[in-house]
């Protein structure tokens, strides 16, 4: 029953085309982060707006990463990532993570510290969420990864980057904590 109603709804509504889909979340403006993992299946990392609290308990979020990446493998077979989420200072940091640079290459222009999990932290990230990978859900084109968080870590900067329009903002934060 609930299946055949959800294909109703989907039949009921014209199809979202690729182009209007992208235009839209062009106007979705989100955090920029680097994701970073490392492991069995070697040291990795990229750049991504995908990224959502899910709950707090467990302290949980997740991550979309593209399966055609070079790097999606390497954070599957690991099972850990960090998220370093980026201030206005790296935004050449988020450019080299979201491109074809080599990984050794994106990792030197940066100073990391190691995780609990073991994945690589960000050291000046405006807050980095070190996870367990526990799940991982394929959908379309992208894996979505959920991260049990097992430590965070703050700067006090007081400044966020943020993604919209294929641009980068900066904004003022309150650091309540
Ligand atoms: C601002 C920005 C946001 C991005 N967000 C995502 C994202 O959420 N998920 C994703 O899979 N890729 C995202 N990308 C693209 C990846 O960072 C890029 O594909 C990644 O570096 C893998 O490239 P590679 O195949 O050279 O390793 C984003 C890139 C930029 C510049």
């Amino acid at each position: 029953m609930a299946i055949s109603m959800t294909k109703q709804k989907i039949d009921t509504f014209p199809a979202v085309t690729k182009d209007q889909f992208r235009a839209g979340m062009a106007r979705f403006a989100g955090a920029v982060n680097v994701i970073t993992t490392d492991g069995s299946a070697g040291r990795a990392g990229f750049t991504a707006t995908a990224v959502c609290s899910v709950c707090d308990t467990p302290p949980t979020l997740l991550v979309c990463v593209n399966n055609t990446s070079s790097v999606g493998q390497s954070f599957r077979e690991n099972g850990r990532l960090c998220v370093n989420t980026l201030g206005p200072r790296h935004e050449d940091l988020a450019m080299l993570f979201g491109g074809k640079t080599p990984t050794e290459e994106r990792f030197a222009a940066a100073d990391w510290s190691v995780g609990v999990t073991g994945a690589p932290m960000l050291v000046d990230a405006l807050v980095a969420f070190d996870c367990d990978v526990v799940d991982t859900k394929v959908v379309g084109s992208h894996s979505i990864l959920l991260g049990v968080i097992r430590q965070i870590s703050m700067s006090e900067d007081d400044k966020a980057s943020i993604y919209a329009a294929r641009q980068f903002h900066q904004i003022e934060i309150n650091t309540c904590l």
